[in-house]
C-alpha cells in the first residue's frame, strides 16, 4: 500500500515537473495556454466588443486625446459610433459623423481649406492606427475595397455623379494639398 502510494505521488511530481517544463516554482500546469490571437474578421460580435473595449478604444482614445484633449479628454465607444452605436448594433460607418466626398470634389477641397489640422490628424494617426488594429487590407482604387476613411464617416458621393464614375470610395488628396 505505502509502496503504490509513494508511486503515485512520485509519478504525479513527475508530471508536474513535465508540464511546467521544469522547475517547481513556475506556476501550476493548470494555467491555460494564452488563445491565439483571433483576425478581426473572424471574431463573433462578443469578441469585437471585447476587442473594441480592450485594445481599439484604449489606444485610438490616446491618439484623439493627443491632438485635442479638451474635446476628446473622455472618447469611448461613441466617439467613434455615435450615440446610436449601441442601438445600431455598432454598425459601421456611424451616419452621425462628418460626410465625406471623394477625391477631386469640392466638398473635399473645402474640407481640406477648413479642416485642415483635423484632416491631417485623420490621415497621419487615425487611419494608420486604426488600419493596423484591425489588419484590415490596403484600399484598392480598383475593387474599391481595402481600409478607407469610409470605415469609419458616412460616403455623401453615393449616389452622385462621382460615384458613378468609381470614385466614390476613393479618398485620396491630389499629391501637396495637405
Ligand atoms: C476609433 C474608433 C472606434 C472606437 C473608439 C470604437 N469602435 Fe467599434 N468599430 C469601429 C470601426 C471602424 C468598426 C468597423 C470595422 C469593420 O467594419 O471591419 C467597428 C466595429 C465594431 C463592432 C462590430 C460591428 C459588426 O457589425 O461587426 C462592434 C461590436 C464594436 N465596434 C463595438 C465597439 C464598442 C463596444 C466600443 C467601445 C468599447 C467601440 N466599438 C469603440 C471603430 C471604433
Ligand atoms: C476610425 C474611424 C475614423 C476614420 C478611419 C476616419 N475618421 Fe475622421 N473622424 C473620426 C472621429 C471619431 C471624428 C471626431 C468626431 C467628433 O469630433 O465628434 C472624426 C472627425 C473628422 C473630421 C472633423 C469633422 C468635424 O465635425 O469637425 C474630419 C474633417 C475627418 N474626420 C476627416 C476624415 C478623413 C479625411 C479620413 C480619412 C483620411 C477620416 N476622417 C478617417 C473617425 C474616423
Amino acid at each position: 500500500m505505502t509502496t503504490i502510494t509513494n508511486t503515485l505521488a512520485g509519478l504525479g511530481a513527475l508530471m508536474f515537473i513535465a508540464g511546467c517544463g521544469g522547475g517547481a516554482a513556475e506556476a501550476p500546469a493548470t494555467t491555460p495556454e494564452p488563445a491565439e490571437p483571433v483576425a478581426w474578421d473572424d471574431m463573433d460580435m462578443d469578441q469585437r466588443r471585447s476587442f473594441m473595449g480592450h485594445e481599439v478604444t484604449p489606444q485610438m482614445a490616446e491618439l484623439f486625446e493627443g491632438h485635442d484633449a479638451e474635446r476628446y479628454g473622455y472618447f469611448s465607444c461613441e466617439g467613434c459610433h455615435g450615440e446610436t452605436g449601441a442601438d445600431r448594433n455598432y454598425a459601421m460607418p456611424n451616419p452621425d459623423l462628418y460626410t465625406l466626398y471623394a477625391t477631386g470634389s469640392q466638398e473635399q477641397l473645402d474640407m481640406v481649406n477648413n479642416q485642415r489640422p483635423m484632416v491631417n490628424f485623420m490621415f497621419q494617426e487615425v487611419v494608420p492606427a486604426m488600419k493596423e488594429l484591425l489588419d484590415a487590407p490596403d484600399y484598392d482604387p480598383e475593387t474599391q475595397e481595402g481600409f478607407s476613411c469610409y470605415y469609419c464617416h458616412p460616403n455623401g458621393g453615393e449616389g452622385t455623379p462621382a460615384a458613378a464614375a468609381g470614385e466614390a470610395n476613393s479618398l485620396f488628396l491630389p499629391r501637396g494639398t495637405l
